[in-house]
């Protein structure tokens, strides 16, 4: 047998390239990411990751996220989780700014630093300043004794694998699912009831893999349809907002398409000026959201300026041109599986456009200056 398959073409397993390889591995890294840090019946087991003492930790006041690009999302998406589990206030901030910014911290204030290359200057500095000052200080990183993982008093792993591709994919996950962790863990410690959540979380992984399988043809279908279009709008309240930043932000990395992510409410102060029959918009809707029928809502004051929408969601709705219809999940959860098809919808757009998808222009996978 002749098998003439390239170095490069067998590391990315028969994928045509990284970026789709990295979305199917998305199970598996949470996988990894999870099994020895969850019991079965649901308690959170970092007790030997975490070195910060459990003192500290009953009396945390504010939990400041400090990362960039889809970390920062990463961040931005988990807030509400962190928020509702540690009974805790939590910002999230971009590390450009943050690093000229003079941020006033809590008495009791947790500084975490998310990146998946752990070199990323932007998240590094912010990182070196929160020590500087004596606040305690957490890393969530993916390689393995990166300077972000060594600066800070404790690192969670995210046990993604290595990632190649610039656009993240599966990090993105599995730093969704050690930030989940970590809100049941501080949940845990404080007396809270985790455990239910906990054990649910055992089953994402699965439930990424049937997401993904269900998905992929439609996300190519819907690729093939709409990637002459220039300009997109993404939409999403509550949980998905930060995934409707997450899926324009994967659109314009690697199809060079101007996609701008919004929240679904904020539509009416500007975005629906945009909005013709030459601006499809994307809305990433949970039927279980609190705010599921104002999502509808704003489809429908789209489709009356002519607009064409693409509905991601469990429920079809009558109103748009496509759905990609998502299994059923627990809405705290829905994260982990509803940016799957972003990202898939991205991977295609880029393909049937024939552009470098792994190395797109202009970007880097880890920035390592200012
Ligand atoms: C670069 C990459 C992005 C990444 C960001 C943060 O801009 O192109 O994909 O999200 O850096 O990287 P980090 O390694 O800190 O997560």
């Amino acid at each position: 047998i002749t098998i003439n398959w390239s170095k490069q073409t067998a590391q990315k397993s028969g994928y045509k390239h990284f970026m789709l390889k990295e979305i199917a591995e998305e199970d598996e890294s949470v996988r990894n990411t999870i099994q020895s840090r969850i019991s079965e019946n649901g308690k959170i087991l970092l007790d030997d990751e975490i070195s910060i003492d459990k003192g500290f930790i009953k009396n945390i006041d504010r939990i400041t996220i400090v990362a960039c690009g889809t970390s920062f999302y990463a961040g931005l998406t988990a807030k509400p989780i962190l928020e509702k589990y540690t009974g805790v206030k939590v910002d999230v901030e971009i590390g450009s700014e943050f690093r000229y910014y003079n941020y006033i911290y809590s008495k009791n204030n947790l500084f975490i630093a998310i990146s998946q290359s752990g070199e990323t200057a932007d998240t590094k500095e912010p990182l070196r300043m929160a020590k500087e000052k004596g606040i305690k200080t957490l890393s969530i990183v993916n390689v393995k004794e990166s300077a972000i993982a060594r600066m800070a008093d404790s690192c969670i792993y995210t046990l993604a694998g290595p990632e190649i591709s610039v656009a993240s994919t599966k990090a993105f996950v599995s730093q969704l699912a050690v930030l989940y962790m970590l809100a049941f863990y501080v949940g845990q410690i404080k007396g809270k009831q985790i455990e239910k959540k906990a054990k649910m979380l055992l089953s994402i992984p699965k439930l990424i893999k049937t997401t993904f399988n269900n998905t992929v043809e439609a996300a190519k279908k819907l690729a093939e349809e709409y990637h002459r279009y220039k300009n997109f709008l993404y939409l999403g309240r509550g949980l998905c907002y930060p995934l409707a930043l997450e899926g324009a932000l994967k659109l314009k990395e690697i199809s060079y398409i101007h996609a701008e992510g919004y929240p679904a409410g904020e539509m009416k102060h500007g975005p629906i000026a945009l909005i013709d029959e030459n601006t499809p918009t994307v809305v990433v809707a949970h039927s279980k959201e609190p705010l599921y029928s104002k999502s509808l809502s704003n489809c429908e004051e789209i489709k009356s300026r002519d607009g064409k929408i693409i509905l991601i969601s469990d429920k079809q709705a009558d109103i748009v041109d496509e759905t990609i219809k998502m299994p059923e999940v627990d809405y705290e959860l829905l994260p982990f599986i509803y940016v799957v098809p972003l990202q898939l919808f991205a991977y295609y757009m880029a393909l049937f456009l024939g552009y470098d998808i792994d190395q797109p222009r202009n970007l880097a996978k880890s920035v390592t200056v200012e």
